[in-house]
């Protein structure tokens, strides 16, 4: 019995419409959806159970009324010989949904309990959007987005770019055939366009944007104008259906049921997920439903849900259509993966090795089926690339195992001014200055041996054999060390004693004493090792060694200002910055001294000139992977024979070292004629051959 609608409600309704009419185009004819499908999904709901109650209120262009998109200017028009109709989502996300829905078909069909199991066809739903192909003469003639249902756009110049989509179809197939499916793109494809997108951001390609899931990077891909860019967009295929068939085949030998006609399709060369499988019952529905839930997140591409269709096209017949969807299948959906939540605020985390990184924490969602409160940021420049605010609506995503991302904004207008996110100049853990360097991203703190976030890779670096050397200092006893507050910073080591330690869980006496010896030996080093044992960043190894040999002692070091530290060899602009914020720190000159006060020593020498190295004077340039060393490695191992590592490639590089996928670097040295070797012959080099 329906009454009037109240003033409230019609209001309401109205709100309800214009809202997702704006988001529907958002995401049909923009390919930029504005909320998540969840939320799309939930107000939709909402209109439809108001359009039930008051059935005078569901006008012909109500949201609900229709399939959903619109055309796009640009693209010739291609109208639907037989429509492609949308389907009807199960509302229940539990198993139950699949119960209710083979109840409903038993039901539709007049079945009693006693009659046998109606089977079905269970598919993945996949997430991308819905293409029709068609063939003539076995031949790919066209490819139509789906539109309105009833005109579509003509994207075949961007179909047949898709290696899945069979241009000649294998076997005997009909003279006419269309068929249906959905276009998608990969995960793995997904993050390598957008890492390649994000790129050309960075270097200033006007027009450029990142996509917001793989669902929205593949349908932007298909309706891309430019034949030249759709290129770039790697997509795949999944068939799910027919459209037009000639001669009229609604049942003739080859498609009878919708499981077979899958088999046949598959055989004329079109993709179908290998999970596909006959279900008999609404119990063997919910078992695939389960069972593809567990395994959703380690499918390399994103489903939404999983699709049952009744088998028997003569039954699909029977059963029929309301309004636009049929009665024969039904979505049954999966939690969502992308949800909106409030950006409450934004911390900064510092990091094992003095990283800072912005978090976002957010009013708790459920999304991916866990609750998410907190989302990295990665970087200021990521958090700026997202526009986001405090205060702001974002859609946070989590598909499969991946951490949770925040991929995009809400659109709406700040009530209030928000001013932009500024990372801190002071470390929140300890208050050294952050800094950030040239070419830089991340920001870090330069209080690496006082900084508490940093505290237990600062002792492992001093303690480790090639800096000052505590024997049996590893892992687990810096961990102990610092938990149980012996330790806050360096100096603390050389203040322990016997009767603490051996108070320590799993602290024998002896192993107490041999600590306390070993922390006992290690007083006694050289100047480079303990250089190098402060974790100045980028100063290796090799850098420390010429520090020592040029200042001959600390304090010269110390004080060098940084023309005086650009004189070292091979100290750039970058390393003497970073010696000078380092003992800028009043922290880290406390520590230095403490450290000397409770008795390391080393000999000091006079200042002195370098000796001659093999690689002396040269300058080489590190890129791509190679097969068995690190950049790293490499750089260490060429600073140490004399040589220069620069990060670009002049007509000054003497030599260009490249490993697999060297990229714009390897092109540039070609250009200039600069040497190219491989890992081999920098070996070769290195041992004073060649
Ligand atoms: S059948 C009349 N099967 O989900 C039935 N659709 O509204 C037509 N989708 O955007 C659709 N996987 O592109 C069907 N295995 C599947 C599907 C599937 C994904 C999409 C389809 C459309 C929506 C259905």
């Amino acid at each position: 019995m329906s009454t009037a609608p109240s003033d409230i409600e019609r209001t309401h309704l109205a709100w309800l419409q214009s809202e997702l009419h704006r988001h529907a185009h958002a995401y049909y004819v923009l390919d930029a959806p504005s909320v998540p499908d969840a939320e799309y999904d939930r107000l939709f709901q909402e209109l439809q159970a108001l359009e039930a109650r008051y059935p005078q209120l569901a006008t012909a262009d109500s949201p609900t009324q229709r399939v959903g998109g619109q055309t796009l200017e640009g693209f010739v028009k291609v109208r639907h010989r037989v429509a492609m109709l949308s389907i009807r989502t199960e509302t229940d996300i539990e198993e139950s949904g699949a119960l209710a829905f083979d109840a409903r078909v038993r039901r539709e069909l007049g079945l009693a309990e006693s009659d046998p199991a109606v089977e079905y066809t269970a598919e993945l739903k996949f997430d991308g959007l819905a293409i029709n192909l068609r063939y003539e003469g076995g031949r790919l003639m066209q490819a139509a987005t789906r539109g309105d249902g009833e005109v579509g756009e003509d994207v075949t110049q961007n179909v047949r770019l898709i290696h899945d989509v069979p241009v000649r179809l294998a076997g005997d197939a009909p003279q006419v055939l269309e068929v249906r499916g959905e276009v998608y793109m990969r995960r793995a494809d997904f993050d390598r366009l957008n890492e390649v997108q994000r790129q050309r951001i960075e270097r200033g390609v006007k027009g450029e944007k990142t996509f917001v899931n793989p669902r929205n990077a593949a349908a932007g891909a298909v309706r891309q104008l430019d034949p030249a860019i759709a290129r770039r967009r790697p997509l795949s295929f999944f068939v799910y259906g027919l459209g037009e068939l000639t001669p009229p085949d609604d049942g003739g030998p080859r498609f009878i049921s919708q499981f077979q006609t899958l088999l046949t399709l598959n055989s004329w060369g079109f993709p179908v997920a290998e999970q596909t499988r006959i279900c008999k019952g609404g119990a063997a529905l919910a078992a695939f439903h389960r069972e593809i839930g567990t395994l959703r997140a380690a499918l390399p591409y994103d489903i939404d849900g999983v699709v049952y269709k009744v088998d028997d096209f003569a039954l699909q017949k029977r059963l029929g259509f309301v309004t636009r969807e049929p009665r024969w299948a039904v979505a049954h959906k999966y939690p969502a993966q992308e949800q909106i939540a409030r950006l409450l605020g934004i911390d900064v985390q510092v990091g094992r090795t003095g990283k800072l990184t912005p978090v976002a924490r957010l009013e708790p969602v459920f999304v991916g089926g866990t609750t998410v409160s907190n989302v990295t940021l990665h970087n200021l420049f990521d958090l700026r690339r997202k526009k986001v605010r405090i205060g702001d609506q974002v859609i946070v995503r989590r598909a499969g195992d991946v951490i949770p991302e925040i991929v995009g904004l809400v659109p709406a207008v700040r009530s209030v001014y928000v001013p932009n996110f500024r990372m801190p100049g002071h470390c929140p853990v300890c208050g050294s200055a952050v800094v950030r360097e040239k070419g830089e991203v991340n920001h870090r703190c330069s209080g690496g041996l006082f900084c508490g976030a940093q505290r237990k890779e600062a002792l492992l670096h001093y303690a480790q054999r090639r800096a000052v050397e505590i024997d049996g200092l590893g892992d687990k006893l810096v961990d102990q060390l610092v938990e149980a507050g012996l330790i806050h910073t360096l100096p603390d080591l050389y203040r322990l004693d016997l009767a603490t330690l051996s108070g320590l869980d799993r602290m024998a006496d002896k192993s107490a004493k041999n600590l306390l010896d070993a922390l006992e030996n290690s007083k006694r080093t050289t100047l480079p090792r303990f250089l190098y044992g402060l974790g100045i960043r980028h100063v290796g190894e090799a850098t420390a060694k010429d520090l020592a040999r040029h200042f001959g002692g600390l304090d010269a070091v110390i004080a060098a200002s940084e023309s005086e530290l650009l004189e070292v060899p091979d100290v750039g602009p970058i390393v003497a910055k970073s010696i000078r914020t380092f003992f800028e720190q009043p922290h880290n000159l406390e520590v230095v001294s403490d450290l000397r006060e409770l008795g390391v020593v080393w000999e000091e020498g006079a200042p002195g000139k370098p000796p001659a190295l093999p690689l002396s004077g040269k300058t080489f340039v590190i890129t791509g992977a190679l097969p068995s060393l690190s950049r790293e490695d490499a750089r260490e191992l060429l600073e140490a024979a004399g040589a220069k590592v620069a990060g670009s490639v002049s007509k000054k590089t003497s030599y260009v070292v490249a490993g697999a996928e060297a990229g714009s670097k390897l092109d540039k040295a070609r250009a200039l004629g600069v040497v190219v070797i491989d890992e081999a012959e920098l070996k070769e080099l290195l041992n004073g051959r060649a």
